[in-house]
C-alpha cells in the first residue's frame, strides 16, 4: 500500500513537472482545483500539505507546581516589530525537535555586529533532507540562483538582496541561533500567501450590525481550524514552484473553503465560480515580507504575501454556507475582532483590514 502511494506520489509529481514545463502555471491551479472539485484527495498524490504558519505552542515547561510559558515565543501576542528584531525566529527550542538554538541576545541579532563568539546548532529536519518536491537539495552540489528568479523556484526577498556567505544565505533580519534550513525546504525566502477573504455581518435582515461598544460595523473572516494543531488561522500556504501568488492565494482558500463543504458537485461548481470571481478582483495588499516566524534559521526563513478579498456586497462568497460559530467545523466565518485568540502575524493583518475597512476592531 505505502509502495503503492510512493508510486503513485512519483507519478503524479512527474506529470505535474511535464505540465509545468508545457502548459502555464495557472492550469495546474485549474488541474488541482479540478481535483479538488471532484472530491480527489489530492493530498495523497502530492508532496505533502505544509502550513504557512508553524503550529509550535509557546514554550512552556513544568516546575514543581506552575507550568510557566516563556514569553519569548508565545503564539498570541502583539506585533514584536516595535520591540526586539524577530524574537520567535530565536525561541529557544526549534520546533518539532529537541534542537536548542544558540541564544542570540536583541543587541547580537544585526549580522553587523561582530560577535566571534557565536556558534549557532546546525540542524535540518530529516523530512526536508528527504528531497520532496518543495524542497532544494542540500547546499554543496547544489548552487541555486539566490536573489534571483531561479528557474521555477523565486529566491527574491520583499526585503530587497540578501547577503550570501559561504553559498549560504543570511537572514535578512540577523542571527537566529541556528544554521541549516531546519523545518523550511527552500535555501533563503520560503514564499506563503495568506488570503483575508471578509463579508459584514449582517442581521435577520441583512443591515450591518455595528459594535455595541465600537459603533462600527463588524467585518468577519473566514477561518479555518489548523488539522495538526487544532488553532484557528486564516488559510494561507505555501506557494508553489511556478505558481503566480495570486494563483496560490486563490488555490489555498478553495482547498480548505470547498473540501469542508458537504455540498454535491453542481454546489461545489457554482461555488468555485464565485471564489475564481472573487479572487480576480485586484484585492487589498496587506502585507509583503519577512515573517516572525519560530522555522525560521540564519539561512532560511518565511515570506508572505497577505491580501484582502472583501465581498461588499454580501452576495458573493458571503453565501458559503460554513458553519459560521459552529466549534464542530474546520472552516468559519469569525468576528474581526482584537480579542480572537490567533497566531500574532495573523492577528495583525486583521487588524490593518479592519482599519482600512473602517470596521470594528
Ligand atoms: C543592521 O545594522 C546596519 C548598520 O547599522 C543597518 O544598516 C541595518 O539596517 C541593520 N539591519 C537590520 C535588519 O536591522
Amino acid at each position: 500500500m505505502l509502495l503503492c502511494l510512493e508510486y503513485c506520489r512519483l507519478i503524479f509529481s512527474c506529470l505535474r513537472v511535464m505540465l509545468h514545463l508545457v502548459l502555464r502555471p495557472l492550469w495546474i491551479g485549474r488541474l488541482r482545483l479540478a481535483l479538488t472539485l471532484l472530491g480527489l484527495p489530492r493530498t495523497v498524490c502530492t508532496a505533502g500539505v505544509r502550513p504557512a504558519i508553524s503550529c509550535s505552542k509557546s514554550h512552556s515547561f513544568a516546575t514543581s507546581q506552575t507550568v510557566i510559558s516563556t514569553s519569548w515565543c508565545n503564539l498570541y501576542g502583539t506585533m514584536p516589530s516595535s520591540a526586539a528584531p524577530h524574537t520567535k525566529s530565536r525561541c529557544p527550542q526549534y520546533p518539532g525537535s529537541k534542537v536548542e538554538r544558540f541564544p542570540v541576545p536583541d543587541d547580537k541579532v544585526n549580522w553587523s555586529q561582530n560577535w566571534p563568539q557565536y556558534n549557532p546548532v546546525s540542524h535540518t529536519d530529516p523530512a526536508v533532507l528527504k528531497m520532496p518536491e518543495w524542497a532544494d537539495p542540500d547546499i554543496g552540489s547544489f548552487h541555486p540562483q539566490f536573489n534571483a528568479v531561479d528557474g521555477c523556484v523565486d529566491r527574491t526577498s520583499f526585503e530587497g538582496s540578501y547577503k550570501i556567505e559561504n553559498g549560504m544565505p543570511l537572514n535578512p533580519l540577523g542571527r537566529t541561533g541556528v544554521t541549516g534550513r531546519g523545518l523550511l525546504g527552500r535555501w533563503g525566502p520560503n514564499h506563503a500567501a495568506d488570503p483575508i477573504v471578509t463579508r459584514w455581518k449582517v442581521d435577520a435582515k441583512g443591515a450591518k450590525m455595528n459594535h455595541a461598544v465600537s459603533k462600527r460595523p463588524i467585518l468577519q473572516f473566514v477561518s479555518i481550524k489548523r488539522k495538526d494543531c487544532g488553532e484557528w488561522a486564516i488559510p494561507g500556504g505555501m506557494v508553489d514552484a511556478g505558481e503566480q501568488v495570486s494563483l496560490t492565494l486563490q488555490r489555498e482558500f478553495s482547498e480548505e473553503a470547498l473540501n469542508s463543504l458537504d455540498a454535491p458537485a453542481t454546489e461545489r461548481a457554482k461555488t468555485h465560480e464565485r471564489i475564481t470571481k472573487l479572487f480576480k478582483s485586484s484585492g487589498f495588499q496587506v502585507f509583503k515580507g519577512y515573517v516572525d516566524d519560530p522555522r525560521n534559521t540564519d539561512n532560511a526563513w518565511m515570506e508572505t504575501v497577505a491580501v484582502n478579498f472583501h465581498d461588499e456586497s454580501g452576495n458573493s462568497v458571503s453565501e458559503l454556507p460554513l458553519q459560521a460559530g459552529d466549534d464542530a467545523g474546520q472552516v468559519k466565518w469569525v468576528d474581526v475582532d482584537s480579542s480572537f485568540p490567533l497566531y500574532a502575524s495573523h492577528s495583525h493583518f486583521l487588524e490593518v483590514v479592519a482599519k482600512e475597512r473602517k470596521a470594528h476592531w
